[in-house]
């Protein structure tokens, strides 16, 4: 009797493979019909991006796997769950279960190359729904700037990760893709870091170093970064400036965003930088003829300057000591009215 029961219960939990595979098999039509029913009128049945709906923004393609909210499978289920507030994307919190929406996120997922989405908790560093800052030892940039143990980096969710030297205070690179891993390069010159994603940017001669101070005589002063806060979507880093003989002149703020033109991230840096009433800070002068202006109420706020591959420069006429960077290679009226809307907005939130 009791050989029987034993049996019974050791058989009874283990469901026959038939079964398995078949409630597998329909579980898997069930997200596939899930997809076709609720999301592919707008993110195409084939995941592309490209459904049969008439968005004023266009839905994202699943195919290339770059998520802008997040590289996690809870950000992807966050998306899902709550919608994008102020797009197309609606809430499923309602329409659909836990289930489901779990199940809804890695199809979308499983549609992406291998290795978008990843997991908090391995050596890969991830990137939520704010922007991340991480201290350590960065490798040389092949052709670019070398090794640096004093880095900053800073990942926002939309994918792109801009590289710092905290002493010089130069950003040096912007990588677009994943953000960081950690590596164990012996334990030597801090926390050892490699960046995951592609090298979109980095910093050469042709620079102008359009991202440093001078004094008011044209000498380039030391910019030091000293802290890193995170403030809703943007970054603000904290910096010190002092002359040739280690005297501090000055100090100031440089703030990270980013303004968004037919749905891209442009990435933009603006410093405000003051220096001692006897010592007044500037900027090295960016080369070459203005290529555009931003116009605010008619009349010309900034020149647009070119400063080096791909940075455009932005001198506030009526604002000193202010000077905005955009990582854009061309000055367009988009990306004009987007720049203007971003300052516009920030000047209202003050
Ligand atoms: C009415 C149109 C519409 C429907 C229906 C819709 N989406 Fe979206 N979805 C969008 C748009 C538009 C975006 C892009 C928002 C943006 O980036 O501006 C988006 C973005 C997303 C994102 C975020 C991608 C990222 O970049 O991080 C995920 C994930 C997503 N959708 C999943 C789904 C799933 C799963 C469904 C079905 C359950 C669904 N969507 C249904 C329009 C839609």
């Amino acid at each position: 009797m009791l050989d029987l029961l034993l049996s019974a219960a050791l058989v009874a939990p283990l469901p026959a493979p038939a079964a398995l595979l078949a409630s597998r098999e329909s579980a898997r039509l069930d997200t596939a019909a899930l997809y076709a029913e609720h999301c592919a009128k707008c993110h195409g049945t084939n995941g592309d991006g490209k459904g049969t709906a008439d968005l004023d923004r266009p839905a994202r393609s699943f195919l290339d796997g770059g998520y802008s909210y997040g590289n996690t499978r809870k950000a992807v289920l966050r998306s899902v769950t709550y919608g994008i507030p102020g797009t197309p994307m609606p809430a499923f919190a309602e329409t659909l279960g836990e289930e489901e929406r779990t199940a809804l996120a890695d199809f979308v997922i499983a549609m992406g190359p291998k290795g978008t989405v990843v997991e908090p908790g391995a050596s890969q560093i991830a990137i939520e729904d704010v922007p991340r800052v991480v201290h350590g030892m960065m490798p040389a940039i092949p052709g670019g700037p070398s090794r640096e143990p004093r880095s900053l980096v800073v990942g926002f969710p939309n994918g792109t990760t801009l590289r710092y030297a905290r002493t010089r205070g130069t950003l040096d690179a912007v990588y677009v893709g994943q953000f960081l891993d950690r590596r164990d390069w012996g334990g030597r010159g801090g926390s050892p870091l490699e960046p995951l994603g592609t090298l979109t940017w980095k910093r050469g001669e042709d620079f102008a170093n359009a991202d440093q101070c001078t004094s008011k005589d044209g000498k380039l002063l030391a910019r030091s970064i000293r802290g890193a806060h995170v403030i809703g979507q943007g970054v603000r880093l904290d910096f010190t400036l002092t002359d040739a003989d280690g005297q501090r002149v000055g100090g100031g703020q440089e703030f990270l965003g980013f303004v968004e033109v037919n749905g891209i991230p442009v990435g933009m840096r603006t410093i405000v930088s003051v220096g001692r009433a006897d010592a007044p800070v500037d900027y090295p002068d960016a080369a070459g003829d203005p290529i555009g202006t931003l116009e605010v109420d008619g009349e010309v706020a900034s020149e647009v300057r070119r400063a080096g591959d791909g940075v455009l420069v932005l001198d506030f006429r009526a604002a000193r000591g202010v000077r905005t960077l955009i990582h854009a290679s061309e000055w367009t009226e988009a990306l004009a009215e987007a720049v203007l809307a971003s300052l516009l907005q920030k000047k209202e939130g003050n």
